[in-house]
């Protein structure tokens, strides 16, 4: 609406950047639906500000779309003609479906997007959902911004955590298969840990292990990593199933680490980095961003080594235009590091490598199990989560146990992943189940539950219904208004790799077709045939909004 009063203002004479840094909704409906004020303009063609409004209208007094333009005072108000825009918004709708919102700000640019990231053989936690949760919504909002987008996977896969889990597999569980199961994988990790403190003895066997699997040497045990690794990676499918997330293509830092060592002997010779008491590092202090080291003094590369050659794999291997890597906050300086490490490279596209840290995710002291000491595993959590859905589902209607539990699994996904992406990413989140899982609030089932008592009522009409001369009232307003605003909820989330903005307006919307519901009939009304396509307009609209945040729909609850 704003862009096509500009348009008619344009119309009317007026030349000056920003005009719609003057449109405002006014507070009070007899004001109009929007409002122009013309102080600002008048100074500068020098009338006096109710001039300035009057020459306005006496161009524009008949439009398209409005009922009325009227000058008052230093102000030219704006009816809307509520009908006519509402043909508008529901023929846009209905003729773009599930691509109503889309743009082509990315222009087919090709844009790789690292997330999730577990290490092997360890557990996959609440935290990995957070970023789970975030990456696969932020890549389906490029893809609907017209990017081409590829969705990356980066897994630590060398170094002491695996030689830890090696010598416990190896010493106290030499006779089980390896199993693809995350929960398997994590408590053989979680226990070498305990086994370790204040053994001496263990700890020089692990770093032994550590040494030999950095040399690549000992055939039978570099056996035993590589098809340990690919049991662990396959274990994680049926999360990422869960999930709704497929990886375009998986990185391990093992691959990159030759490439790493060499980058980090070239920045010595570039004189960009030195070599310091034996190990390769790169003073940034004068960028406040201290030292950070490449290479230890052994030899061995580092996670900052083989970023700088992954950046480098990215661009040149799978010539990404823009990359964005999503961590946990604990990353940023590391991140801020190779940034600046990158320009002082002049590594071309270092502009273009971003990253995004989140908060971490906690519990409510005592209220969820977790069997690995600090950190929730996904397992753990999720089983929790489908309970409670299950019981709430159970309380509304008796279901055969498939349907049942297909459902639950859909909600509570849609509860998980709904709090993770509602909170910004620099606040922590303290998940609560029972606050998560609600069906009513501001949650993800919440949003569930207004699609399904949508598809119900669309389920219940026999065609097109009547449709007499009516007026449009205004929760009817409102909820088109709501629709109508999609495409620029979508654009602006995208630049700002923002979706906890998508479900903010998930939630209003589903606020404001719960209101128009309950004021408006619809089966059986005057104007049913119009209301059925509001009706069926919300539910594009909320599917095309769920999916952008990774969120599957479900027909009934
Ligand atoms: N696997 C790493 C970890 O668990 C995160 C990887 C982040 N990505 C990167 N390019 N460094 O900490």
């Amino acid at each position: 609406m704003k862009k096509k009063i500009v348009a008619l203002l344009r119309k009317a004479g007026l030349t000056n950047k920003d005009l719609d840094k003057y449109i405002q909704i006014p507070k009070d409906p007899s004001h109009g639906d929007y409002s122009f004020t013309t102080f600002a303009i008048a100074k500068e063609q020098g009338l006096n500000p109710a001039e300035a409004s009057y020459s306005i209208v006496s161009k524009i007094k008949h439009e398209e779309g409005f009922e009325k333009i009227i000058a008052v005072g230093p102000y030219v108000n704006f009816f809307v003609d509520a009908r006519a825009i509402a043909e508008e918004v529901l023929k846009k709708i209905e003729f773009g479906k599930d691509k109503y919102g889309i743009n082509k700000d990315g222009n087919r640019k090709k844009f790789m997007i690292e997330f999730s990231q577990p290490n092997t053989h360890k557990a996959v936690h609440v935290g990995h959902i957070r970023g789970t949760s975030l990456g696969e919504s932020i890549a389906r909002l490029h893809e609907f911004c017209g990017y081409r987008v590829i969705r990356a996977n980066y897994s630590g896969d060398t170094g002491m955590h695996i030689a830890k889990w090696i010598w416990c597999y190896t010493k106290f569980h030499k006779n089980e298969k390896i199993k693809n199961e995350e929960s398997w994988f994590a408590k053989i990790y979680v226990e070498a840990v305990q086994k370790l403190e204040g053994n001496e003895k263990g700890e020089a066997e692990v770093l032994a292990i550590n040494r030999k699997l950095d040399e690549r040497k000992d055939k039978k045990l570099i056996e035993l990593w590589k098809s340990s690794r690919l049991k662990s990676v396959a274990a994680w499918k049926p999360i990422y199933d869960d999930l709704d997330v497929k990886f375009d293509k998986h990185f391990f830092e093992s691959n990159v680490e030759n490439a790493g060592r060499k980058i980090a002997q070239e920045l010595v010779k570039k004189g960009i980095a030195r070599i310091d008491d034996g190990a390769t590092i790169i003073d940034l202090k004068k960028e406040d961003l201290g030292i950070w080291v490449l290479l230890r003094r052994d030899g061995t590369v580092l996670y900052s080594a083989k970023d700088l050659a992954l950046a480098n794999e990215k661009f040149s291997k799978y010539k990404a235009d823009e990359s964005l890597i999503i961590t946990s906050v604990e990353q940023n300086l590391h991140f801020r590091q190779l940034r600046k490490t990158l320009e002082l490279m002049k590594f071309k596209k270092w502009h273009d490598y971003k990253h995004l840290g989140f908060e971490s995710v906690r519990l409510p002291e005592g209220k969820m199990s977790s069997r690995t000491g600090n950190n929730i595993l996904y397992a753990d959590f999720r089983n929790e989560l489908v309970d409670a859905a299950r019981l709430e589902l159970e309380k509304r209607a008796q279901l055969p146990e498939k349907e049942l539990r297909k459902r639950a699994l859909t909600i509570a996904v849609a509860a998980m992943k709904y709090t993770m992406l509602k909170q910004d990413t620099n606040k922590v989140i303290i998940f609560n189940k029972y606050d998560a899982i609600r069906f009513e609030g501001d949650t993800g089932p919440y949003l569930l539950y207004s699609y399904a008592r949508a598809r119900s009522v669309l389920r219940k009409s026999k065609g097109a219904g009547k449709n007499k001369d009516f007026a449009i009232s205004s929760k009817e307003k409102v909820l088109l208004n709501d629709l109508a605003r999609f495409p620029e909820i979508v654009a602006n989330a995208n630049v700002n790799f923002n979706a906890s903005g998508i479900a903010h307006y998930a939630y209003t919307l589903a606020q404001t077709f719960n209101e128009f519901y309950h004021s408006c009939q619809v089966i059986g009304s005057e104007c049913e045939g119009f209301r059925l396509r509001l009706v069926k307009a919300f539910c594009q609209v909320m599917q095309n909004a769920l999916h952008l945040l990774g969120i599957r729909a479900l027909e009934e609850m």
